[in-house]
């Protein structure tokens, strides 16, 4: 088990000497009463410092968040300690304009939730240990959060809606079905064997340069493939999509990854380019690739949704099925989801953009939605570890593996 380095030293050299002094430059409001839980979410888990005040009702008072995406575009992926300094050099300031966007006194707070797991170690170390500061300092109840339950849940925060219902988390990171039966109950469907989607769009954009696209040049990317996919053809090419003799709710996507390599290398000896330069035939293996991992995803959601379906964990009429994560936000896997929730009446739910990708709102409603329950809020947080891996729930894949259940061939005209 990894523990918490407590000399690692997460906070730079002036912060250090005075941690907390920013609480002080708060106007307190003595007349304002708050009847509602107030939460202050702490997400530092990845490549994202956010924070954000929500109150019991939903209500978004105050939310920071600096992103380090732009750096780390230009390394090609995340370099871990690279990512905790900048958590580090950010922190504090993210924290502070989320508290003072919100008018809220850190003194009217019921409790301060951050994500614990799973992460990057360097990345959570950085979060825990500036909150253990806090909570200390101000005296509050501290909300451990699991990061994938803070994605399942923010759908809460928009809609009415009831336990339980199926999610699907896809992401640079993430890769997982699930059925959220409560606050902190899930069951996991299925998971990626190896990659998670957007991890493997963006090393696709890095194989077909890009960033060098003058269309491209700024979008992450999953984003450059959904854009270019517009301009190409998706059976250009033949390609299998992954698992298909498994009948279960897992994922893959390196297998398919190296294929797309292999046609790339081979596109490059037939029109003569060197690897760094943009190939004619790029919309083209962007449309392939984006159809293929569609109805990957596709078919594996269809599956979780007969297999709930068939041992009654879901509503025959009124089931739901929640999407989130960055890769959700691509229209053309959402439509293609959205084939599979007609065929079977369910109904499709996306949360924002904004709040599909690592934010401090999902963080501080996970801290609201536990405190309500009454769940995984300590008073006393000697002990607390962060985990960088950490699955979500109790593993049924397996199971759902052996009901081996056959899904039926929809059409994917998208
Ligand atoms: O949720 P997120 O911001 O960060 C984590 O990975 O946790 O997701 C980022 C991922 C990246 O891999 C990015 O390429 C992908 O989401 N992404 C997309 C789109 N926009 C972002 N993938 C497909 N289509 C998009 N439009
Ligand atoms: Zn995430």
């Amino acid at each position: 088990m990894l523990i918490l380095n407590k000399t690692a030293g997460v906070f730079s050299k002036p912060s250090r000497r005075k941690p907390y002094e920013f609480l002080r430059s708060f106007n307190f409001y003595p007349g304002k009463l708050f009847l509602h839980k107030l939460v202050l979410g702490i997400e530092t888990s990845c490549d994202d410092t956010a924070a954000a005040v929500v109150d019991e009702t939903g209500n978004v008072l105050g939310e920071a968040i600096h992103s380090q995406t732009e750096v780390h575009l230009k390394t090609g992926g995340i370099v871990p300690p690279v990512a905790q300094q900048l958590h580090r050099e950010n922190i504090q300031r993210i924290v502070q304009e989320a508290l003072s966007a919100s008018k809220v006194s850190p003194s009217e707070l019921s409790a301060i939730a951050t994500t614990v797991k799973p992460g990057l170690a360097l990345s959570l170390g950085v979060g825990l240990s500036f909150s253990l500061q806090l909570v200390h300092q101000l005296k509050k109840p501290f909300i451990p959060i699991h990061h994938m339950e803070a994605h399942a849940l923010t759908i809460r925060l928009l809609n009415k809606v009831e336990f339980p219902f199926l999610v699907l988390l896809i992401s640079g990171g993430h890769c997982l079905l699930a059925l959220v039966r409560g606050v902190s109950d899930f069951l996991l469907l299925g998971k990626s064997l190896d990659i998670a989607p957007g991890d493997m769009l963006d090393k696709v954009a890095r194989r077909l340069s890009l960033i060098k696209h003058p269309e491209c040049s700024t979008m992450s990317g999953g984003k450059a493939i959904e854009h270019l996919a517009k301009q190409g053809n998706k059976l250009h090419f033949d390609i299998k999509p992954p698992m298909q003799r498994a009948k279960n709710c897992d994922f893959s996507f390196s297998g398919l990854q190296h294929v797309i390599d292999k046609i790339i290398m081979q596109k490059e000896k037939e029109e003569g380019i060197q690897k760094g330069q943009i190939l004619s035939s790029a919309a083209h293996i962007a449309a392939a690739v984006q159809h293929t991992i569609a109805c990957h995803i596709a078919k594996r959601t269809h599956r979780a949704i007969l297999f709930c379906k068939q041992r009654h964990l879901l509503s025959q009429s009124n089931a739901v099925l929640v999407v989130s994560g960055g890769v959700a936000s691509n229209l053309y896997i959402r439509k293609a989801l959205e084939i599979v929730t007609n065929a079977t009446q369910c109904t499709l739910l996306c949360p924002p953009p904004r709040l599909c990708t690592d934010n401090g709102i999902m963080i501080a409603w996970n801290g609201i939605e536990r405190l309500r329950a009454g769940v995984g809020v300590l008073h006393n947080t000697e002990g607390i570890r962060y985990e960088p891996k950490c699955p979500l729930g109790v593993d049924i894949s397996e199971e759902v593996g052996e009901a081996a259940i056959k899904v039926p061939r929809l059409k994917m005209e998208i």
